[in-house]
C-alpha cells in the first residue's frame, strides 16, 4: 500500500514535492479552531496498516507541537502501521545543557515527547554540540540528512575559488566535511560567546587566501552575530564579495539585511526564506525511502 504524507503546517510546496517523489498519497486532514483557541483535528484519509510520514518543519514549534501529537496519536488509534516524523529543522536541540542553575536542559523533555509519539525521526542536520547523538536524547530511531554534500554542489557550481571559513569549533563538523567535498581549502576561527546578540571571532591572518573568495558556513543563523562580526572583520582585507551560507537560516529581527550589507546570503530550504537556494527534498526522500523499506 502506498505510504501517506501528511503536511502539517509546513511548506506546501516542499510537501507536494515529497509527496510526489516518493510516490506517495497525500493524507487529508480537517483542521480548525474552537471558538476558545483550542485545535481541532479529523483525519480524511484510510490510515489502516499504512506507513505515515508526518511532515511538520519544527521552527517555531510551539504552535504546531499540540495538533503534531494530536495528529500522531490519532493516526495510531487508527490503525496506522508506522508513523515518521520529518522536520527539516529539530528544535530545543540548542538548549543541550543547564548552564545555571534550575535551567530546563529543554533538549531531553522535547526529546522524549516526541519518542512516546513516533516510530522514527528524520531531520537535517540538527545542532549537536554538547549532545553528540540523537540516540541521547531520542529514545527512537532517527536519520540524520546532511547538507554537507548539497551545500559543497552549490559552492561549486556557483564560485569561483573558494576558501572556507567556520566561524567557531563547532562548525568544523560542517566545514570540513563541505570543504572536503567541494576540493577547497578552509579555516576554523575561534568564538567566544558572551550572550544571546553579543559576540566576538577571532580571524587569523588571511594574507595568503587574498585571491580566494571567503565561504562562511555554519550550521544555525539566528540572531546572525556570528556571521556578521565575521564579516565584519573580514570585510577591509580586500576579498571578493564573500558568501555567508547557513543550513538553517533563521534570521531574527533584522539579521538578514545586515547581512546582506556585507555578503550573498544563502541557506537551504529547511527553514523558508528568500535566502533559499539549497533544495533538500531528494535527499529527504533518499531517507524517507531508507525508513519505507525497513
Ligand atoms: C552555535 O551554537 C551555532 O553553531 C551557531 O554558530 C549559532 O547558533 C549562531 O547563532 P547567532 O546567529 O545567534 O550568532
Amino acid at each position: 500500500m502506498r505510504p501517506l504524507v501528511f503536511n502539517l503546517h509546513s511548506n506546501p510546496l516542499l510537501a507536494a514535492e515529497i509527496t510526489k517523489q516518493l510516490e506517495a498519497e497525500e493524507g487529508v486532514l480537517n483542521q480548525r479552531q474552537f471558538p476558545d483557541q483550542e485545535s481541532y483535528l479529523r483525519i480524511d484519509s484510510d490510515c489502516q496498516q499504512r506507513d505515515c510520514v508526518i511532515y511538520c518543519n519544527l521552527y517555531q514549534p510551539n504552535d504546531k507541537i499540540m495538533s503534531l501529537l494530536f495528529l500522531a496519536e490519532t493516526l495510531r488509534e487508527l490503525g496506522a502501521k508506522r508513523i515518521a516524523l520529518v522536520t527539516p529543522y529539530l528544535c530545543y536541540m540548542r538548549q543541550d545543557k543547564r548552564f545555571q542553575t534550575g535551567e530546563c536542559v529543554s533538549a531531553i523533555p522535547f526529546g522524549k515527547l516526541i519518542s512516546n509519539y513516533f516510530d522514527h525521526l528524520i531531520t537535517i542536520d540538527p545542532h549537536l554540540h554538547r549532545i553528540h547523538h540523537l540516540d541521547e536524547v531520542y529514545q527512537i530511531p532517527s536519520q540524520i540528512v546532511k547538507a554537507s554534500p548539497l551545500i559543497a554542489d552549490w559552492v561549486s557550481d556557483h564560485v569561483d575559488n573558494p576558501v572556507f571559513l567556520g566561524p567557531d569549533s563547532e562548525s568544523e563538523q560542517w566545514v570540513a566535511d563541505v570543504a572536503k567535498r567541494a576540493g577547497a581549502p578552509h579555516l576554523i576561527l575561534e568564538k567566544t560567546r558572551h550572550g544571546d546578540r553579543n559576540v566576538e571571532i577571532s580571524v587569523p591572518n588571511l594574507n595568503q587566501w587574498k585571491s580566494h573568495t571567503p565561504v562562511l558556513v555554519d550550521d544555525i543563523i539566528s540572531s546572525g552575530r556570528t556571521m556578521l562580526t565575521t564579516l565584519e572583520q573580514i570585510s577591509n582585507l580586500g576579498f571578493n564579495r564573500p558568501y555567508c551560507i547557513g543550513v538553517h537560516g533563521i534570521f531574527a529581527d533584522e539579521a538578514y539585511m545586515e547581512l546582506r550589507q556585507y555578503s550573498e546570503v544563502i541557506t537551504t530550504e529547511t527553514i523558508p526564506h528568500p535566502s533559499n537556494k539549497i533544495e533538500i527534498s531528494s535527499a529527504l526522500c533518499t531517507a524517507i525511502r531508507t525508513w519505507l523499506r525497513s
